[in-house]
Protein backbone atom coordinates (compact mmCIF):
# COMPACT_ATOMS: atom_id res chain seq x y z
CA UNK A 1 0.00 0.00 0.00
CA UNK A 2 1.41 3.35 -1.07
CA UNK A 3 2.26 6.08 1.58
CA UNK A 4 -0.50 8.34 2.46
CA UNK A 5 -0.51 10.97 0.44
CA UNK A 6 -2.54 13.46 3.04
CA UNK A 7 -5.62 14.09 0.76
CA UNK A 8 -9.09 13.00 0.87
CA UNK A 9 -11.09 11.19 -1.74
CA UNK A 10 -14.93 10.86 -1.11
CA UNK A 11 -16.60 8.46 -4.03
CA UNK A 12 -20.56 7.71 -4.03
CA UNK A 13 -21.92 4.34 -5.02
CA UNK A 14 -17.84 2.93 -4.13
CA UNK A 15 -19.43 -0.31 -2.06
CA UNK A 16 -19.72 -2.32 -5.45
CA UNK A 17 -18.61 -2.12 -9.51
CA UNK A 18 -16.75 1.11 -10.87
CA UNK A 19 -17.11 3.00 -7.59
CA UNK A 20 -15.41 0.07 -5.52
CA UNK A 21 -12.84 -0.11 -8.25
CA UNK A 22 -12.13 3.73 -7.65
CA UNK A 23 -11.92 3.46 -4.22
CA UNK A 24 -9.54 0.63 -4.15
CA UNK A 25 -7.46 2.68 -6.75
CA UNK A 26 -7.38 6.06 -5.07
CA UNK A 27 -6.33 4.49 -1.91
CA UNK A 28 -3.15 2.44 -3.72
CA UNK A 29 -2.44 5.95 -5.01
CA UNK A 30 -2.44 7.14 -1.62
CA UNK A 31 -5.91 8.83 -0.91
CA UNK A 32 -7.48 8.53 2.19
CA UNK A 33 -11.29 7.30 1.07
CA UNK A 34 -14.68 7.75 2.38
CA UNK A 35 -16.35 5.12 0.62
CA UNK A 36 -20.20 6.57 0.49
CA UNK A 37 -23.25 4.22 -0.61
CA UNK A 38 -26.82 3.94 -0.15
CA UNK A 39 -25.90 0.40 0.87
CA UNK A 40 -23.78 1.02 4.07
CA UNK A 41 -23.06 -2.82 5.16
CA UNK A 42 -21.18 -3.09 1.62
CA UNK A 43 -19.33 0.05 2.23
CA UNK A 44 -18.31 -0.63 5.38
CA UNK A 45 -16.72 -3.70 4.22
CA UNK A 46 -15.25 -2.09 1.36
CA UNK A 47 -13.78 0.16 3.46
CA UNK A 48 -12.65 -2.30 6.32
CA UNK A 49 -10.91 -4.43 3.05
CA UNK A 50 -8.53 -1.26 2.56
CA UNK A 51 -7.91 -0.49 6.40
CA UNK A 52 -6.73 -4.79 6.66
CA UNK A 53 -4.43 -3.88 3.74
CA UNK A 54 -2.81 -0.58 5.48
CA UNK A 55 -4.74 2.08 3.93
CA UNK A 56 -7.25 4.78 5.55
CA UNK A 57 -10.50 4.37 4.63
CA UNK A 58 -14.23 4.77 6.37
CA UNK A 59 -17.44 3.53 5.29
CA UNK A 60 -20.27 6.47 4.98
CA UNK A 61 -23.95 6.02 4.66
CA UNK A 62 -25.12 8.58 1.61
CA UNK A 63 -28.44 8.71 -0.01
CA UNK A 64 -27.49 11.44 -2.88
CA UNK A 65 -30.72 12.44 -4.10
CA UNK A 66 -31.48 14.15 -0.88
CA UNK A 67 -29.45 17.22 -0.63
CA UNK A 68 -28.99 17.51 3.40
CA UNK A 69 -28.15 13.77 3.89
CA UNK A 70 -25.42 14.89 0.85
CA UNK A 71 -24.17 17.38 2.52
CA UNK A 72 -23.92 15.64 6.35
CA UNK A 73 -22.21 12.90 4.58
CA UNK A 74 -19.36 14.81 3.23
CA UNK A 75 -18.86 16.60 6.74
CA UNK A 76 -18.68 13.67 8.03
CA UNK A 77 -16.07 12.35 6.03
CA UNK A 78 -13.98 15.35 6.27
CA UNK A 79 -14.47 15.45 10.40
CA UNK A 80 -13.31 11.34 10.00
CA UNK A 81 -10.65 11.82 7.93
CA UNK A 82 -9.54 15.35 8.52
CA UNK A 83 -9.94 17.14 5.09
CA UNK A 84 -11.81 16.91 1.95
CA UNK A 85 -10.17 17.10 -1.89
CA UNK A 86 -11.72 15.27 -4.21
CA UNK A 87 -15.42 14.31 -4.70
CA UNK A 88 -16.41 11.50 -7.37
CA UNK A 89 -19.49 11.57 -7.95
CA UNK A 90 -19.69 8.01 -9.13
CA UNK A 91 -23.47 6.66 -8.11
CA UNK A 92 -25.83 6.29 -10.31
CA UNK A 93 -29.28 4.32 -11.75
CA UNK A 94 -29.26 2.34 -15.22
CA UNK A 95 -32.57 0.98 -15.66
CA UNK A 96 -33.39 0.13 -19.42
CA UNK A 97 -36.18 2.18 -20.42
CA UNK A 98 -38.09 1.54 -24.05
CA UNK A 99 -39.34 5.09 -24.87
CA UNK A 100 -42.78 4.19 -23.96
CA UNK A 101 -42.65 2.27 -20.42
CA UNK A 102 -41.28 5.65 -19.11
CA UNK A 103 -43.52 6.74 -15.70
CA UNK A 104 -43.43 9.97 -13.97
CA UNK A 105 -42.01 8.05 -10.97
CA UNK A 106 -38.85 7.01 -13.14
CA UNK A 107 -38.17 10.01 -14.37
CA UNK A 108 -38.27 11.88 -11.03
CA UNK A 109 -36.18 8.77 -8.95
CA UNK A 110 -33.53 8.31 -11.76
CA UNK A 111 -33.02 12.48 -12.58
CA UNK A 112 -32.89 12.75 -8.76
CA UNK A 113 -30.25 10.82 -8.51
CA UNK A 114 -27.97 11.08 -11.75
CA UNK A 115 -28.76 14.86 -12.17
CA UNK A 116 -29.77 16.54 -8.75
CA UNK A 117 -27.67 13.81 -6.67
CA UNK A 118 -24.02 15.54 -8.83
CA UNK A 119 -25.40 18.94 -7.83
CA UNK A 120 -25.62 18.30 -4.30
CA UNK A 121 -22.41 16.69 -4.98
CA UNK A 122 -20.96 19.64 -5.97
CA UNK A 123 -22.31 21.93 -3.34
CA UNK A 124 -21.27 19.86 -0.77
CA UNK A 125 -17.45 19.68 -2.08
CA UNK A 126 -17.38 23.32 -2.70
CA UNK A 127 -18.60 23.87 0.49
CA UNK A 128 -15.68 21.84 2.24
CA UNK A 129 -13.28 23.77 -0.79
CA UNK A 130 -14.25 27.39 0.67
CA UNK A 131 -13.29 26.53 4.36
CA UNK A 132 -9.85 24.71 3.49
CA UNK A 133 -9.25 27.33 1.04
CA UNK A 134 -7.14 25.07 -1.05
CA UNK A 135 -9.59 23.90 -4.00
CA UNK A 136 -10.23 20.82 -4.88
CA UNK A 137 -11.20 18.28 -7.82
CA UNK A 138 -14.64 17.20 -8.66
CA UNK A 139 -14.76 14.49 -10.95
CA UNK A 140 -18.60 13.13 -12.19
CA UNK A 141 -19.53 9.95 -14.06
CA UNK A 142 -21.49 10.17 -16.97
CA UNK A 143 -21.03 7.18 -19.90
CA UNK A 144 -20.56 7.09 -23.51
CA UNK A 145 -24.17 6.91 -23.77
CA UNK A 146 -24.14 10.08 -22.41
CA UNK A 147 -21.92 11.10 -25.18
CA UNK A 148 -24.30 9.10 -28.24
CA UNK A 149 -27.96 8.02 -27.39
CA UNK A 150 -28.42 4.18 -26.66
CA UNK A 151 -31.12 1.82 -27.68
CA UNK A 152 -33.55 1.68 -25.07
CA UNK A 153 -31.94 4.05 -22.73
CA UNK A 154 -34.18 7.25 -23.14
CA UNK A 155 -33.71 8.05 -19.24
CA UNK A 156 -30.83 7.16 -18.45
CA UNK A 157 -28.96 8.97 -21.63
CA UNK A 158 -30.60 11.78 -20.85
CA UNK A 159 -29.04 11.99 -17.20
CA UNK A 160 -25.61 11.37 -18.37
CA UNK A 161 -25.86 14.27 -21.37
CA UNK A 162 -26.84 16.30 -18.41
CA UNK A 163 -23.76 15.14 -15.98
CA UNK A 164 -21.95 16.31 -19.25
CA UNK A 165 -23.30 20.13 -19.27
CA UNK A 166 -23.24 20.40 -15.41
CA UNK A 167 -19.61 19.57 -15.26
CA UNK A 168 -18.63 22.40 -18.28
CA UNK A 169 -21.04 24.67 -16.46
CA UNK A 170 -19.19 24.42 -12.58
CA UNK A 171 -15.90 23.78 -14.09
CA UNK A 172 -16.23 27.60 -15.36
CA UNK A 173 -17.91 28.57 -12.16
CA UNK A 174 -15.64 27.43 -9.60
CA UNK A 175 -12.33 27.67 -11.93
CA UNK A 176 -11.71 30.89 -9.92
CA UNK A 177 -10.86 29.18 -6.73
CA UNK A 178 -8.63 26.29 -8.40
CA UNK A 179 -11.68 23.80 -8.49
CA UNK A 180 -11.45 21.20 -11.52
CA UNK A 181 -14.42 19.76 -12.64
CA UNK A 182 -14.29 16.68 -15.21
CA UNK A 183 -16.41 13.68 -16.12
CA UNK A 184 -15.45 10.05 -17.13
CA UNK A 185 -17.28 8.49 -19.76
CA UNK A 186 -17.23 4.52 -19.17
CA UNK A 187 -18.29 2.40 -21.98
CA UNK A 188 -19.62 -1.80 -21.39
CA UNK A 189 -18.27 -2.17 -17.72
CA UNK A 190 -17.85 -5.61 -16.29
CA UNK A 191 -20.72 -4.58 -13.57
CA UNK A 192 -23.93 -5.28 -11.57
CA UNK A 193 -25.35 -2.20 -13.45
CA UNK A 194 -24.70 -3.93 -16.96
CA UNK A 195 -25.13 -7.09 -16.61
CA UNK A 196 -28.71 -5.86 -15.26
CA UNK A 197 -29.34 -3.40 -18.59
CA UNK A 198 -27.99 -6.47 -21.15
CA UNK A 199 -30.62 -9.19 -19.59
CA UNK A 200 -33.41 -6.46 -19.83
CA UNK A 201 -32.15 -5.44 -23.83
CA UNK A 202 -31.78 -9.42 -24.52
CA UNK A 203 -35.46 -10.22 -22.92
CA UNK A 204 -37.62 -7.19 -24.54
CA UNK A 205 -35.69 -8.29 -27.85
CA UNK A 206 -37.08 -12.65 -26.95
CA UNK A 207 -33.30 -13.01 -26.87
CA UNK A 208 -30.93 -13.72 -24.35
CA UNK A 209 -28.54 -11.92 -21.96
CA UNK A 210 -25.14 -12.43 -24.50
CA UNK A 211 -27.09 -11.14 -27.21
CA UNK A 212 -28.29 -8.43 -24.91
CA UNK A 213 -24.41 -7.71 -24.07
CA UNK A 214 -23.67 -8.05 -27.96
CA UNK A 215 -25.87 -4.67 -28.69
CA UNK A 216 -23.62 -2.63 -26.82
CA UNK A 217 -19.88 -4.66 -26.91
CA UNK A 218 -19.89 -5.10 -30.72
CA UNK A 219 -18.27 -1.74 -31.92
CA UNK A 220 -15.91 -1.45 -29.24
CA UNK A 221 -12.59 -1.08 -30.92
CA UNK A 222 -10.34 -2.49 -28.82
CA UNK A 223 -12.54 -5.81 -28.64
CA UNK A 224 -12.93 -6.53 -25.23
CA UNK A 225 -15.57 -5.68 -22.48
CA UNK A 226 -14.00 -3.15 -19.71
CA UNK A 227 -13.55 -3.89 -16.47
CA UNK A 228 -14.15 -1.33 -13.77
CA UNK A 229 -10.13 -1.17 -13.01
CA UNK A 230 -10.02 0.35 -16.75
CA UNK A 231 -12.14 3.54 -15.56
CA UNK A 232 -10.79 3.53 -12.17
CA UNK A 233 -7.06 4.43 -13.56
CA UNK A 234 -8.96 6.97 -15.66
CA UNK A 235 -10.44 8.57 -12.52
CA UNK A 236 -6.85 8.17 -10.79
CA UNK A 237 -5.19 10.64 -13.45
CA UNK A 238 -8.42 12.83 -12.81
CA UNK A 239 -7.94 13.04 -9.14
CA UNK A 240 -4.29 13.20 -9.26
CA UNK A 241 -2.11 15.97 -9.92
CA UNK A 242 -1.01 15.23 -13.56
CA UNK A 243 -4.62 16.63 -14.41
CA UNK A 244 -4.43 19.95 -13.14
CA UNK A 245 -4.40 22.09 -15.87
CA UNK A 246 -7.47 20.12 -17.36
CA UNK A 247 -11.23 21.15 -16.87
CA UNK A 248 -14.56 20.60 -17.96
CA UNK A 249 -13.51 17.55 -20.13
CA UNK A 250 -15.11 14.54 -20.41
CA UNK A 251 -12.38 11.73 -20.58
CA UNK A 252 -14.33 8.25 -22.72
CA UNK A 253 -13.09 5.31 -20.85
CA UNK A 254 -14.64 3.22 -23.74
CA UNK A 255 -12.08 1.30 -25.55
CA UNK A 256 -12.48 2.82 -28.68
CA UNK A 257 -16.90 3.06 -28.85
CA UNK A 258 -17.35 6.49 -29.08
CA UNK A 259 -14.72 9.14 -31.39
CA UNK A 260 -14.47 13.24 -31.13
N1 LIG B 1 -21.39 -0.40 -15.82
C1 LIG B 1 -21.26 0.26 -16.95
O1 LIG B 1 -21.07 -0.33 -18.02
C2 LIG B 1 -21.31 1.78 -16.96
C3 LIG B 1 -21.13 2.42 -18.18
C4 LIG B 1 -21.15 3.80 -18.24
C5 LIG B 1 -21.35 4.53 -17.08
N2 LIG B 1 -21.53 3.91 -15.89
C6 LIG B 1 -21.73 4.76 -14.71
O2 LIG B 1 -20.75 4.47 -13.72
C7 LIG B 1 -21.32 4.64 -12.41
C8 LIG B 1 -21.16 3.34 -11.61
O3 LIG B 1 -21.80 2.29 -12.32
P1 LIG B 1 -21.75 0.76 -11.86
O4 LIG B 1 -21.94 -0.04 -13.09
O5 LIG B 1 -20.57 0.53 -10.99
O6 LIG B 1 -23.12 0.71 -11.02
P2 LIG B 1 -23.64 -0.38 -9.95
O7 LIG B 1 -25.12 -0.38 -10.06
O8 LIG B 1 -22.92 -1.67 -10.11
O9 LIG B 1 -23.22 0.29 -8.55
C9 LIG B 1 -23.81 1.51 -8.16
C10 LIG B 1 -23.58 1.76 -6.69
O10 LIG B 1 -24.23 3.01 -6.38
C11 LIG B 1 -24.99 2.85 -5.19
N3 LIG B 1 -26.14 3.75 -5.21
C12 LIG B 1 -27.27 3.64 -5.95
N4 LIG B 1 -28.10 4.65 -5.67
C13 LIG B 1 -27.50 5.41 -4.73
C14 LIG B 1 -27.88 6.59 -4.03
N5 LIG B 1 -29.07 7.17 -4.21
N6 LIG B 1 -26.99 7.11 -3.14
C15 LIG B 1 -25.82 6.51 -2.92
N7 LIG B 1 -25.40 5.39 -3.53
C16 LIG B 1 -26.24 4.86 -4.43
C17 LIG B 1 -25.41 1.38 -5.18
O11 LIG B 1 -25.74 0.94 -3.86
C18 LIG B 1 -24.18 0.70 -5.77
O12 LIG B 1 -23.26 0.35 -4.75
C19 LIG B 1 -22.79 5.02 -12.63
O13 LIG B 1 -22.93 6.43 -12.59
C20 LIG B 1 -23.07 4.52 -14.03
O14 LIG B 1 -24.11 5.22 -14.64
C21 LIG B 1 -21.51 2.54 -15.81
Amino acid sequence: MAELNGKVAFVTGGAQGIGKAIVQRLSADGFAVAVADLNIDTANEVAKAINDAGGKATGIKVDVSDRDNFFKAVGEAAEKLGGFDVLVNNAGLGPTTPIDTITPEQFDKVYHVNVAGDIWGIQAAHEQFKKSGKGGKIINATSQAGVVGNPNLALYSGTKFAVRGITQVAARDLAEENITVNAYAPGIVKTPMMFDIAHQVGQNAGKDDEWGMQTFAKDIALKRLSEPEDVAAAVSFLAGPDSNYITGQTIEVDGGMQFH
